[in-house]
C-alpha cells in the first residue's frame, strides 16, 4: 500500500490553488438524478469520493464525461433505485441519491451506511423527513426502503441538530412535492447553499437560502442544469494550518474567505497573519534567520455547526496546537468518536488527554515533535498527520493514505510545489 513520507521543518512559500469542494460536489452530483437529460458542473474535484459517486450515478443507469474539472452528466436513462453496500461502505454520502430518487421515482433502496471511524453517524433524521412528506420507509437486510404511494405531500420537519445531508437529501425530496415544505432547524453550510442554487437553476423555489429556516414550494417541472461547485473551505483551512506548522508564506487562491469566519478568528488568537481579500488568503507564519518559525499561541475551539468552528478542521487544529504556547482545550461537539488521530499526534510527540468529548492539548516545543510511522484514520485525521509532520524534525511516513485521498486533490504535488519534502511511494 502507498504511503506519504514527509521530512518536515521546511517552510512554505508560494501559491497553492484550492479545488472544489468535495462536500458541495457530493450532493451537486446526486442532484442531477432529479430531472431528465444533461446536466452540467463545473470546479468538480477529482477525488476518490467524487469517483464513487459517479460510479453509483452510473449504476443508477447515468452516463457522464469528463472534461478538465467540468462534469456533464446525462441522468435520461435512470433505470435503477438501489445504492448497494460496496459502494455506501466506502461512501456515507452515497445516501444524498435517497432524496432524488424519491423525488423522481418515487422509490429508493439504499444500504443503511452503518459506523464509522468518527461516531455512529445515523441517518434517522433523513427519513424521518422523508416520513413527513408521505414516503413509507422500511428497514430490512441491511437497507432502507423509501416507497412513495402517490405524490409526496408538503410538509415540516423539524431537525433535531442541524444536519448537513440531512438538510440536503430531504430539500432534494421535496422540490417537486404538493404545496409547501418548510424545513426548521436547517444546516446553513455553504455546500447547502451551493444546494439551493442548483435547484433553483432547476426551475424550484426555495427561500431561506444561508438561514435555518427553509421554504420550498412544489413545482411541477424541472430542467436540467448548469452549476459550478463552491470551493473547498476544509481543503483552504487544511493550507492555512500547515503553514502555522512549517512556516513561511502562502497565498491561497481560488478559495471564498468569508466562508472560513470561525478559523481565521481562531489563526488570528494563535498569532499568525491571515488577510482575506477576493478569492485569496494571503497566510504567513514567518521564520527567522536561524530557521526558527514564530512560536504559536495556544487557542481554545469548541466544534458547531456553521459559522461555527469546522469539525472538519478539528483534527488540523490540534495539529497545530500541539506544538503552542500553553494549553489547548478542544472541545467536538459533532462526532463523538472524532479523536482517532491522537494516538497518531502522540507518536510524533503530541502531549494531549482526552476527558470525555474534550482534548487537552498541552503544547511542547518544537524539538520534541519528532518524525514517526503513523497511521491514517480517517479524512481529516490524514490531513492532521500531514500538518503535524510538516512541523517534525526527521521523518514520518503515514500509511493508510487512501483516506486522505478521498478529499484532498494532489495535496503531494501542492505541497511539494510549495517548498515541503513529501513524496508518494510504495510503501
Ligand atoms: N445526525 C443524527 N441523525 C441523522 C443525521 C445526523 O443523529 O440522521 C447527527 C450526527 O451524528 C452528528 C450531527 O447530527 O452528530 C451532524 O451530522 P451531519 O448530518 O451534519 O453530518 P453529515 O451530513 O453526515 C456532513 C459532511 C461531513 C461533516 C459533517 C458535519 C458531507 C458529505 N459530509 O456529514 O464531512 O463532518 O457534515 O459538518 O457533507 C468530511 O468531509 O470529512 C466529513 C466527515
Amino acid at each position: 500500500m502507498d504511503i506519504i513520507r514527509i521530512k518536515g521543518t521546511r517552510p512554505l512559500r508560494g501559491t497553492v490553488a484550492i479545488s472544489g469542494a468535495k462536500n458541495a460536489a457530493l450532493p451537486l452530483l446526486a442532484a442531477t438524478l432529479l430531472t431528465p437529460g444533461t446536466h452540467t458542473l463545473h470546479n468538480v474535484p477529482d477525488l476518490r469520493d467524487t469517483g464513487t459517486m459517479l460510479l453509483l450515478l452510473e449504476k443508477l443507469g447515468a452516463s457522464w464525461e469528463r472534461s478538465g474539472t467540468s462534469v456533464q452528466v446525462d441522468t435520461t436513462g435512470l433505470s435503477g433505485s438501489e445504492a448497494p453496500y460496496d459502494l455506501v461502505k466506502t461512501m456515507r454520502a452515497s445516501v444524498l441519491v435517497l432524496g432524488p430518487l424519491i423525488a423522481r421515482t418515487g422509490h429508493a433502496r439504499v444500504s443503511l451506511p452503518g459506523g464509522c471511524a468518527i461516531g455512529a453517524r445515523p441517518i434517522n433524521f433523513h427519513l424521518r423527513g422523508f416520513e413527513q412528506l408521505g414516503v413509507e420507509t422500511i428497514l430490512e437486510g441491511g437497507y432502507v426502503e423509501a416507497r412513495a404511494n402517490g405524490p409526496l405531500e408538503g410538509s415540516t420537519v423539524y431537525f433535531d441538530l442541524p444536519s448537513v445531508t440531512g438538510t440536503e437529501n430531504v430539500l432534494m425530496a421535496s422540490i417537486m412535492a404538493q404545496g409547501k415544505t418548510i424545513i426548521k432547524n436547517a444546516a446553513r453550510e455553504p455546500e447547502v447553499g451551493n444546494l439551493i442554487d442548483m435547484l433553483t437553476g432547476m426551475g424550484a423555489e426555495i427561500d431561506g437560502r444561508d438561514t435555518d429556516l427553509l421554504t420550498v414550494t412544489g413545482v411541477d417541472f424541472l430542467q436540467p442544469v448548469e452549476a459550478t461547485i463552491i470551493p473547498d473551505r476544509i481543503e483552504a483551512g487544511t493550507y492555512l494550518m500547515a503553514v502555522g506548522a512549517a512556516g513561511g508564506e502562502l497565498t491561497v487562491t481560488g478559495c471564498n474567505p468569508s466562508h472560513l469566519p470561525s478559523l481565521v478568528e481562531k489563526l488570528h488568537g494563535v498569532g499568525m497573519y491571515i488577510e482575506g481579500r477576493g478569492d485569496s488568503f494571503t497566510v504567513s507564519c514567518p521564520v527567522d534567520s536561524s530557521g526558527h518559525r514564530c512560536s504559536l499561541r495556544a487557542v481554545d475551539i469548541t466544534t458547531m455547526p456553521y459559522p461555527g468552528f469546522p469539525t472538519d478542521l478539528q483534527a488540523q487544529f490540534m495539529a497545530l496546537m500541539m506544538q503552542a504556547q500553553g494549553v489547548s482545550i478542544i472541545h467536538e461537539t459533532i462526532f463523538e468518536n472524532r479523536f482517532m488521530h491522537v494516538a497518531e499526534l502522540q507518536r510524533l510527540g503530541a502531549d494531549i488527554t482526552i476527558e470525555g468529548g474534550s482534548a487537552i492539548v498541552r503544547g511542547v516545543s518544537r524539538d520534541k515533535i519528532c518524525g514517526a510511522p503513523v497511521m491514517a484514520t480517517d479524512l481529516r485525521a490524514s490531513a492532521s498527520l500531514v500538518i503535524a509532520a510538516l512541523a517534525a524534525s526527521g521523518t514520518t511516513d503515514i500509511s493508510r493514505i487512501y483516506h486522505l485521498e478521498r478529499g484532498y486533490e494532489n495535496m503531494v504535488k501542492k505541497l511539494k510545489d510549495v517548498g515541503a519534502d513529501i513524496e508518494k511511494m510504495a510503501g
